[in-house]
């Protein structure tokens, strides 16, 4: 009963000074786009939110992302279900920057029914809600495999050793040898050249998995740069202190024993 340890991906973001690659930003969220809303929602994010401050789409240009022709655009490419403030019907009508990224399924039951029974969970802060965060995803969508010969996998679920899962009852070797791993209702959503990125950059299956786990760490902490940013303006402050103040005190002491 384990799992494998999540691979390290050497993000850009980890560490008390790292920070998030912006062109890797843009890549993730076409990841997301593409592939991930077709099941996932993501409702604690506004499409204006991809144009503030660190956002995979900031523009200096425009201070208020609201302005941002390429949040605007983004925004209208989705679908929101609101009511129609005259008739009280309910409608389905363009994104605005300031709508929050839609779920694609009505309501629970719909995502149960397309989804042999599984809720596919709102992705916001996902990667503070698992263990192993952004490399456990990256891991996670880069690790599905064939289920190994003697472990019962239901049609509708896939086989993945990062998944944290019980795999002993439905393992028919060794009982000193169940696998690592678990099973999902998710197939495996990512493959060499899922997406085509504008960068250039190629679209291997583990790119498209960074890029798209980078993109959801930032989605989970979007001010993460600003605070780490802060702490270093915090020390450098405090040593400028300690200096000044041990200068003052031999300042005041001088020539008194
Ligand atoms: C579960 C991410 C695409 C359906 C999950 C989980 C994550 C995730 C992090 C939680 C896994 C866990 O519990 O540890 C993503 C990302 C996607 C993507 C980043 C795009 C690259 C899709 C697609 C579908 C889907 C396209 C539908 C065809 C599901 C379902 C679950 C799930 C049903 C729940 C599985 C279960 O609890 O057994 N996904 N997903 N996902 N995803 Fe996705």
């Amino acid at each position: 009963e384990g799992f494998k340890e999540p691979e390290d991906h050497h993000f850009t973001f980890e560490g008390p000074f790292g920070t998030f690659d912006q062109a890797q930003l843009q890549r993730g969220y076409k990841v997301y786009r593409e592939v991930c809303s077709a099941c996932h929602s993501m409702h604690l994010m506004s499409f204006r939110n991809l144009g503030q401050k660190g956002g995979p789409f900031y523009d200096p240009k425009y201070k208020n992302p609201n302005d941002n022709p390429v949040v605007k655009q983004i925004a209208s490419e989705f679908d929101v279900a609101d009511i129609d403030p005259d008739t009280g019907d309910e409608i389905t009508r363009k994104a605005t920057t300031s709508d929050r990224f839609p779920s694609p399924f009505k309501n629970e039951e719909a995502a149960k029914a397309s989804n042999s029974g599984a809720i596919p969970p709102d992705l916001s802060v996902i990667t503070k809600a698992r263990e192993g965060g952004a490399n456990y995803v990256a891991s996670m969508l880069a690790g599905f495999q064939p289920a190994p010969a003697g472990l019962e996998v239901a049609a509708t679920q896939h086989y993945n050793p990062y998944v944290h899962g019980a795999l002993a009852t439905s393992w028919k070797g060794d009982p000193h040898k169940v696998p690592l791993g678990g099973v999902l209702a998710m197939p495996p959503p990512l493959a060499d050249d899922k997406v085509a990125y504008d960068d250039g950059t190629k679209a291997t299956l583990k790119q498209e998995a960074q890029d798209v786990a980078a993109f959801l760490e930032w989605a989970s902490d979007p001010h993460a740069t600003e605070r780490k940013q802060m702490g270093v303006s915090v020390i450098l402050f405090l040593l400028l202190m300690a200096g000044v103040t041990y200068a003052a005190y031999r300042q005041v002491w001088r020539g008194k024993h």
